[in-house]
């Protein structure tokens, strides 16, 4: 779980750097480099965690680096909605695999993995404000939201099962 988080985390940082990167002048920035601040604070929190559990990181990272923020700069290529429209899907994935980790936690014993249990259940809200942050910001106006919406949901699917894996 800690490695696909941290994973997961870093691969999100990316994709609003990406954006940062792309939408730096554009109105919607400061609401971009407050979302990446928080991704920030998650990654540091797992990346706490690696460390202090002796948990293999992924040997992937470079690759989260480089589709992060690729999807990241492509996506707010194609307009600010296209960029919004990728941090919904990207969260509405990620916020129901924190949910699937809940569920599973919630098979130990009372007590156990209170920590861990915290960060999941506090990042999977900051997870569901961005997706409504870039709901309020025009995500679905994007063009083609549904095929946009539906590749960058198997992206993310596939980088999970990929992550939970390698
Ligand atoms: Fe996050
Ligand atoms: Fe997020």
């Amino acid at each position: 779980m800690i490695r696909v988080n941290q994973a997961g985390e870093l691969g999100a940082r990316e994709i609003y750097r990406g954006q940062i990167a792309v939408l730096k002048d554009h109105p919607c920035a400061p609401v971009l480099v407050e979302m990446a601040e928080q991704e920030n604070e998650h990654l540091a929190a797992f990346d706490k965690l690696i460390a202090e559990r002796g948990v293999r990181p992924t040997a992937l990272s470079p690759i989260w680096r480089l589709a992060g923020y690729a999807l990241g700069a492509g996506s707010a290529l194609l307009g600010e909605r296209a960029a919004m429209a990728t941090t919904v899907a990207v969260e509405d994935v990620i916020e129901e695999h924190y949910q699937k980790q809940l569920d599973a936690l919630d098979s130990l014993d009372e007590g156990d993995e209170a920590e861990l249990r915290q960060l999941i259940a506090e990042f999977r809200a900051d997870e569901l404000k961005h997706r409504d942050v870039a709901l309020e910001n025009g995500a679905e106006d994007a063009p083609a939201y549904q095929i946009l919406s539906r590749s960058v949901k198997s992206g993310t699917r596939l980088a999970i099962w990929l992550a939970e894996r390698v």
